[in-house]
């Protein structure tokens, strides 16, 4: 679906829901997920619908991911750095958390 385009900076593995993937360096979580197949990075609170990043650039929110252990953090604006730890979110998570 997505197609890189100018060359690698490097490589970057990081672990999103216990899986390892390797993404490249100055990609954004965002992006690293999106290069990785992934459909989808949370459920809506209410219906449980899937959402995944749309605007890239931090306006829509459909793209919050919990990101060594904190909730709530936009995918589209965090840079991957090795080891990091990417889990979906599933509905809600209290802030700060
Ligand atoms: S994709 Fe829109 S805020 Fe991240």
């Amino acid at each position: 679906m997505f197609q890189r385009i100018g060359k690698s900076e490097g490589s970057v593995v990081i672990s999103v829901d216990g899986a390892r993937v390797t993404a490249q360096a100055g990609d954004t979580v965002a992006a690293a997920l999106l290069a990785a197949g992934l459909t989808s990075t949370r459920t809506t609170p209410v219906s449980g619908a899937p959402r995944a990043p749309y605007c890239m650039m931090g306006v829509c929110f459909e793209c919050l991911v919990t990101i060594d252990d904190v909730g709530n953090r936009q995918a589209c604006l965090i840079p991957v750095s090795e080891g990091m730890r990417v889990e979906m979110q599933k509905g809600k998570r209290e802030a700060g958390r």
